[in-house]
């Protein structure tokens, strides 16, 4: 398989300016370098034209932000993901604040009976309109993949949940909201905290998770947001959360899932260059996809 890049330049997801300028710092902190260097074919289908006309004001009747305007953007970004897929690329997905996931997740899907998702959050992305704190929608993205929450965002390509709660799995979760926290119990879905990674260690956490999404799914999507990582890493994302995973773990983790070859497409979110500092979070990000792609250290 070819690898396609994808920009997804949403902002309007959350209330930070810059998350839109994500996928090209990428691009620029040396993405192509990294991917001539393992010998990957690739072609980068630029970024999805995605207009970011904020308002950032809840609507009162939605307790959403931008609803119409996550939804426009979602609905691009799933069609341009199922186009990639059905031309035999590996959709590598470039963020852009975490609403994308709504996008690409249902583009993915489109070409799997049975998707499993990985979730590698400091947070679970699992408010809905009535629990959330904020009304932004990148807190809500994977709620909406299982069909929970406005209509106009779990309706994208098709009307129908795109993932079964028992086929997701979160991993680095230390910062969940009390109505999250209901809805996770609620569903069962598995949820490896950053307490757990800490216990467990990452290799086995990463081992059981794939032996149990092998045994259950035709295939894997990777959500990783890079605030999983402690912010003394990735200072230039939105929603920051101490006590997060280390660089050396993150790479090992995306090294086994490199091995696995169970992963069908990826996406690397929340990067955002305006809160950044010499470019450094989208260059741990660049880094951290060469994990994923193959990268050894000998
Ligand atoms: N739980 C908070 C909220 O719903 C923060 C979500 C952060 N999400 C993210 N993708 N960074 O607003
Ligand atoms: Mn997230
Ligand atoms: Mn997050
Ligand atoms: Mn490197």
């Amino acid at each position: 398989n070819k690898l396609g890049i994808l920009g997804v330049p949403i902002t309007i997801g959350q209330p930070n300016k810059g998350a839109d300028l994500g996928p090209d710092a990428i691009r620029h902190a040396g993405l192509y370098t990294v991917l001539q260097n393992l010998n990957a074919s690739y072609q980068d289908y630029g970024n999805v034209q995605i207009k970011n006309e904020e308002a950032n004001q809840i609507d009162q009747a939605t307790n959403l932000k931008n609803l119409n305007e996550v939804a426009a953007a979602s609905e691009l970004t799933a069609n341009k993901v199922s186009e990639m897929i059905q031309e035999g690329q590996f959709p590598l997905l470039l963020g852009g604040d975490h609403s994308m996931a709504i996008g690409t997740i249902a583009g993915v899907q489109q070409h799997y009976e049975n998707l499993g998702v990985i979730w590698y959050d400091a947070h679970a992305d699992f408010n809905t309109e009535e629990t959330s704190p904020s009304g932004n929608i990148h807190g809500m993205s994977l709620a909406v993949n299982l069909g929970m929450g406005h209509e106009k965002l779990t309706s994208i390509l098709q009307n129908e949940p795109k993932i079964k709660p028992e086929n997701v799995i979160i991993i680095g979760a230390r910062s969940i909201d009390s109505g999250e926290r209901e809805l996770i119990k609620e569903k069962g879905i598995k949820v490896y905290t950053a307490h757990e990674v800490e216990q467990q260690g990452i290799e086995s956490v990463i081992k059981e998770s794939l032996n149990y999404l092998t045994a259950r799914t035709d295939g894997i999507h990777l959500s990783f947001d890079v605030d999983s990582l402690d912010p003394i890493y990735v200072p230039g994302t939105g929603t920051p959360v101490e006590g997060g995973l280390s660089v050396r773990e993150s790479h090992y983790a995306l090294r086994l899932l490199n091995e696995s070859e169970k992963i069908v497409s990826a996406e690397f979110v929340e990067v955002n260059p305006l809160l950044d500092e010499r470019n450094q979070t989208a260059k741990r990000t660049v880094e951290l996809i060469g994990s994923l792609l193959g990268e050894r250290y000998i």
